[in-house]
């Protein structure tokens, strides 16, 4: 397969896409796909997570750090840059199996010189500190240029400047800056290494950078690499210090056995996945891709942090972490590489005083999880989070208060996570807490409606962010059952199996009366069930409201990029839903439902989501996949798999800027292949397949993690094949109401009845 992105024109418009597109990233930093000669107006930034600040100009995020790759060439006193010299030839790539950006620049200067600038940069995992590039400049004629390069600390922000003072230091060669941040005065250090080699050219050094004299000969290429050192006061005692020794480390090591590194490193990521889609080269380069950005973004080295919305390509959304991490990102994790899903998962166990503050804070009990959490586990969200583009005012938005389901997405993330792992050491580490904590909130929520003698959930927002203020949204009251039920299971699960830490939990949260309380809600909550047309109504009234065509609703707008939502958005009193909600509910606690269910209803919703989240169509794919409407799951898997290949995805939501790339699309992909096409599911005591796969696949493999073995599948039209790579025990496997088992280390074949899909 070839693994590269390639875009071989340079347009102006392209440059914030491609931004997007070619971004590296390691979980520590991510750099955008930007050129060296780039500076903020084109966006570059170089996002850290982990660090967040407010300097009062509005609300807090990410902080981008200066830019340790600024290069750009003189000639003839003037700047080489494809934004203004004349270009003879461009090509930006991207290596997405190492994640290797390169670009090469053939530029025509004003009296006729062909000078061309090439090169390469990677964001290291072996060191998540280090950011390596190497450039290289080439005349076709003996030539005097200056090469600038240094650290640009003129930094793009979404939110204005976040450093109250920089210092500027230099030790042992390697230069760069100290920047405090404003808000808690957090220390970050940037700090540059460099190594010409060769020719060498006469140094000129400025306050942060310098200039390098260089007489280029006739097609004798200057070469210089860079070593870049971010440290962050998060895990270095002195930033500075650290930085030093990192771009003395790397500059030791040298740029190619550090590049050999990264291409091990990535290549052991990918084979952890396992993925081969055999017969569709396209589809198995999106989906991989896909796994890139994802994996790109993921905290691997820390449980202080998930994964934000936008990973790490900026500080869009605040740099915060949704339910997206749970529900999209954590299941390819806790299959393929539970080390990330178990800090994913700990960074909620982590925050749970954030969530008992915003419990209290709206007069409810126990864990009300954060809607955009960021690394101190409180809100990031604002009750005025759009601006109506008609009038220029802050609109009243309910994402924070009402979008209750998040402490079920929470808890739904963590038993997850115990399911497929089988690790519940994490109940001990706090997980247990925070599934009885989310449990007491729903309790304290609950509406419970005499005569009907049921728990309701009034005045929330489901997962359909374009019906704000409803009762009784389906996906959320199956997810607090699921919560409730979790709950319950856990404390029968301390009572045998940990007495002493039962007795603890139960004594520190004062939870003895709860249990029946939780039992109550589990037995009586209001579940909305199919209608007479098998449709579950996505909330109290929704099929009342007007029945529209997307196209119709679309004719009314009357401003580009106006809000559909709340308050008065054109969907609000319409059944156009902005994301899969319903579908999503299905899609997840399937067996609750039969296939004619799911069909009947992806049926009603499909021509009425809107997909104006990129939330939406990996989960119509999953669903699709799951009951063998495999066309369409495999239209919908394409979309969702390719979103930061087309760029087709919203860039504004009113006046607010959401661009960026898009993880939980990315991992939503990953679910549609295994669990979608292949039917994976892990269940009490082993796991579960259907596979239905598309027309054109003649084979899809991939590599799953179940209960700390790992095996390997293959699946064509008429055989599933599960070998037990690494197993230490027996595996469960159940195939179409069959049990079967995968002995450790051999192969199980299943022989499969036509699986044709529709
Ligand atoms: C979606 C949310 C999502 C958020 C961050 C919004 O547009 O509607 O469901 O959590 O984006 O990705």
């Amino acid at each position: 397969m070839n693994w590269k992105i390639e875009d071989k024109e340079y347009k102006k418009e392209k440059i914030e896409f491609i931004g997007n597109k070619m971004c590296i990233g390691n979980g520590y930093f991510g750099y955008r796909g930007t050129l060296e000669e780039y500076g903020k107006e084109q966006l570059v930034a170089c996002t850290v997570s982990e660090i967040f600040d407010d300097n009062g100009n509005g609300w807090r995020e990410p902080v981008n750090v200066p830019n340790g790759l600024y290069t750009w060439v003189e000639y003839e006193e003037k700047k080489l840059s494809v934004l203004e010299t004349k270009i003879e030839k461009h090509v930006q790539e991207l290596h997405f199996d190492t994640g290797i950006h390169r670009r090469k620049t053939v530029f025509s200067t004003e009296d006729g010189q062909r000078i061309t600038v090439e090169a390469e940069r990677f964001a290291s995992l072996e060191d998540i500190h280090l950011l390596v590039m190497r450039y290289q400049v080439t005349a076709d004629k003996d030539l005097d240029i200056k090469i600038h390069t240094g650290i640009d600390d003129d930094i793009w922000n979404i939110n204005g400047n976040h450093f109250k003072n920089k210092e500027y230091i230099e030790k042992d060669g390697v230069t760069g800056m100290i920047c405090k941040t404003i808000e808690n005065t957090a220390n970050i250090a940037v700090a540059e290494k460099k190594q010409a080699l060769s020719p060498e050219g006469k140094t000129e050094n400025l306050k942060n950078g310098s200039v390098i004299h260089v007489k280029l000969k006739k097609s004798v290429p200057y070469v210089m690499e860079k070593y870049i050192a971010i440290c962050k006061e998060t895990d270095c005692t002195d930033v500075w210090e650290a930085a030093v020794n990192c771009c003395q480390q790397a500059e030791q090591k040298g740029y190619d056995r550090l590049k050999a590194k990264q291409k091990a490193l990535w290549g052991k990521r990918y084979e952890k996945l396992g993925i081969e889609i055999e017969g569709d080269e396209e589809a198995e380069k999106a989906v991989l891709y896909s796994a890139y950005l994802l994996y790109s973004s993921a905290p691997e080295h820390t449980d202080r942090v998930a994964i934000p919305a936008r990973g790490l390509s900026g500080q869009v959304y605040k740099g915060a972490m949704f339910w997206d991490t749970e529900i999209y990102m954590l299941p390819m994790f806790a299959f393929c590489d539970p080390k990330i899903a178990r800090n994913l998962v700990m960074y909620r166990v982590k925050n749970l005083q954030g969530a008992y503050e915003k419990a209290s804070e709206y007069g409810y009990e126990g864990a009300f999880y954060p809607w955009e959490s960021q690394e101190t586990g409180r809100d990031g969200c604002t009750h005025y989070n759009l601006t109506d583009i008609f009038t220029g005012r802050k609109m009243r938005t309910y994402f924070r208060d009402k979008q209750i389901h998040i402490s079920a997405d929470v808890v739904y993330g963590l038993w997850k996570y115990m399911n497929v792992t089988k690790d519940n050491s994490i109940l001990k580490e706090g997980a247990a807490e925070v599934i009885l904590e989310c449990a007491r909130f729903f309790w304290s929520y609950a509406y419970y409606k005499k005569g009907k003698e049921q728990y309701e959930f009034l005045d929330v927002t489901g997962a359909d962010e374009y019906h704000e203020r409803v009762n009784n949204d389906a996906y959320t009251n199956y997810m607090i059952r699921l919560t409730a039920k979790a709950t319950l299971d856990v404390i029968s699960y301390l009572k045998s199996k940990e007495p002493e830490m039962y007795k603890k939990v139960m004594d520190k949260l004062d939870y003895w009366k709860e249990e029946e309380n939780i039992r109550d809600l589990y037995e009586k909550i209001y579940l909305p069930k199919p209608n007479d047309s098998l449709v579950i109504e996505q909330f109290d009234g929704y099929l009342k409201e007007e029945d529209l065509s997307i196209q119709e609703l679309y004719s009314r707008i009357i401003k580009p990029n106006e809000y559909l939502g709340s308050p008065c958005g054109l969907a609000v009193n319409t059944q156009i839903i902005k994301q899969a909600d319903v579908i999503l509910l299905l899609s997840l606690l399937g067996s609750d439902f039969t296939d004619e269910v799911k069909e009947k209803n992806w049926s009603y919703y499909e021509p009425r989501t809107e997909h104006g989240s990129s939330l939406s169509t990996c989960i119509y794919a999953l669903l699709a996949a799951q009951i063998g409407k495999t066309e369409w799951a495999y239209q919908y898997l394409m979309k969702a798999a390719q979103i930061d290949l087309t760029g087709d995805y919203k860039l504004y939501l009113g006046d607010l800027y959401i661009g960026g790339t898009h993880p939980a699309a990315n991992g939503g992909t990953w679910m549609v292949l295994t669990q979608g096409f292949a039917g994976l599911e892990a269940e009490e005591d082993g796991v579960h397949f259907s596979p239905h796969l598309p027309e054109k696949w003649r084979k899809l493999k991939f590599r799953f993690n179940y209960g700390g073995s790992r095996y390997r599948v293959e699946i064509t039209k008429d055989i599933l094949k599960i070998i037990g790579e690494d197993a230490a025990k027996e595996l469960r496997v159940t195939y179409m109401g069959n049990i079967y088992t995968c002995s450790a280390g051999s192969t199980l074949k299943i022989q499969m009845e036509n699986r044709e899909g529709k």
